[in-house]
């Protein structure tokens, strides 16, 4: 059986089973008809007077203002750019001309290398990094060891609300309220979470993020979000007339105006097959409450059927609370690569490798050859998680 939501998702209807959803998200037609819509009105760039330029100048705006209900803030906070790494990286060199050396930075052992890199980048110049260590094999980490670890020099804490690895969904609020007592920034790294939680930067008191549109089911692009009142004094690298406290300070160059229009019809796919119809973040907590119901009982299968498979060492945690369906596991006598070949040649897409996430991989010693990774969004079936179970068992 295909999946029910293969009548939105033309990649679905293939009877593939996409269990490689951590590294992007399939598009509903909502999505691939509002680029196709946008490109044939007339591709053009923002700001002039005729009609296809005032469209997309309108469109610019909408994705901006669409985007901020998505993630619980204002239009102004939200950037749109490439990819979550090119916008932490931007992010990053802006700090470098606030942080001085002694100071400290503090980045969790679950992070993806995008929440990571740019910090250690900043030890150049003196800037002490520090990793929060997680407890393995679950990789819970725990506010009381980051209390320990942060100081009155600590200047911000890189923590990621899930993750991409063994999917462990570490408390947000609770590590805001750790940073923010010492007087450090939190910069939150919403990639992997974002397509089975709706983000509430409100809530996490985040006072930077990321996500990235194309694992919600939307196109190749990123976002970021700085809190109110830290844009106007971040130097970033930017074009001369672009005032300091404009959002565009982190867009240089010309966007991807096709891809936030495809990324408009994503949003627009949540509220009305998920979200009842229900128009602005409202709809969106509806579809979240939806998607929350369908994960759940794959969740539930696929942790169960894992953990108590005789060849299989899964990591991560073993409870169905704290974390998102997506598994990293190792299979007895085969490197990760193999299984994932079997895999696919059974018709089931997984990951094989660290996927980016080395700080974890390294913790739980598996370098160089990672683990293989399933990761399951709403669209997946249990006949998915049937064939994944199947291919495992037919392994030599
Ligand atoms: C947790 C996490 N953070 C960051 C990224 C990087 O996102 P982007 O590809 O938009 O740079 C990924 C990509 O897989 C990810 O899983």
């Amino acid at each position: 059986m295909t999946s029910p939501y293969a009548e939105h998702f033309p990649a679905l209807r293939s009877g593939f089973s996409y269990l490689d959803n951590a590294a992007g998200a399939q598009v509903p037609s909502h999505c691939i008809h509002a680029i196709s819509q946008f490109l044939t009105g007339g591709s053009c760039n923002v700001g002039q007077p005729y009609a296809a330029s005032q469209v997309a100048t309108a469109l610019k705006a909408r994705a901006r203002a669409e985007t901020a209900e998505f993630l619980h803030c204002l239009p102004e906070e939200v950037m749109l750019g490439p990819s979550a790494t090119a916008l932490t990286f931007q992010v990053g060199r802006a700090l470098s001309r606030l942080f001085k050396a002694g100071d400290e930075v503090v980045i969790s052992e679950l992070e993806h290398e995008s929440n990571a890199a740019p910090w250690r980048a900043l030890e150049a110049q003196g800037v002490k990094v520090k990793t929060w260590r997680a407890h393995w094999p679950e990789g819970r980490l725990e506010p009381a060891d980051l209390r320990a670890l942060v100081t009155p020099r600590t200047r911000l804490v890189a923590v990621t609300a899930a993750a991409n690895s063994v999917g462990a969904t570490p408390e947000l609020a609770a590590v805001a309220e750790v940073a923010h007592g010492v007087g450090a920034w939190v910069f939150v790294d919403a990639v992997h979470s974002s397509p089975h939680h709706l983000p509430d930067l409100r809530a996490w008191g985040a006072d930077f993020a990321v996500f990235s549109p194309y694992k919600v089911f939307g196109p190749h692009l990123g976002c970021l979000y700085v809190r109110r009142g830290l844009l106007a004094g971040l130097p970033a690298d930017k074009l001369w007339f672009v005032p300091d406290d404009s959002p565009q300070k982190f867009e240089p160059g010309t966007a991807n105006h096709e891809g936030w229009a495809g990324w408009l019809g994503s949003l627009a796919y949540l509220r009305e097959v998920l979200g009842g119809g229900q128009p602005g973040r409202e709809g969106l907590v509806r579809a979240f409450q939806r998607i929350e119901e369908l994960e759940r009982p794959l969740l539930e299968t696929t942790l169960e059927r894992l953990s108590r498979h005789p060849r299989v060492s899964l990591y991560g945690p073993k409870q169905p609370q704290g974390r998102v369906a997506t598994f990293c596991f190792n299979v007895t006598g085969l490197p990760p690569r193999a299984v994932a070949e079997h895999l696919a040649r059974q018709g089931v897409g997984v990951a094989a490798g660290h996927y980016y996430a080395t700080l974890a991989a390294d913790a739980l010693g598996l370098m160089p050859d990672g683990a293989v990774r399933a990761s399951l969004l709403h669209y997946n079936t249990q006949e998915d998680v049937e064939r994944l179970m199947a291919g495992l068992d037919s392994l030599p």
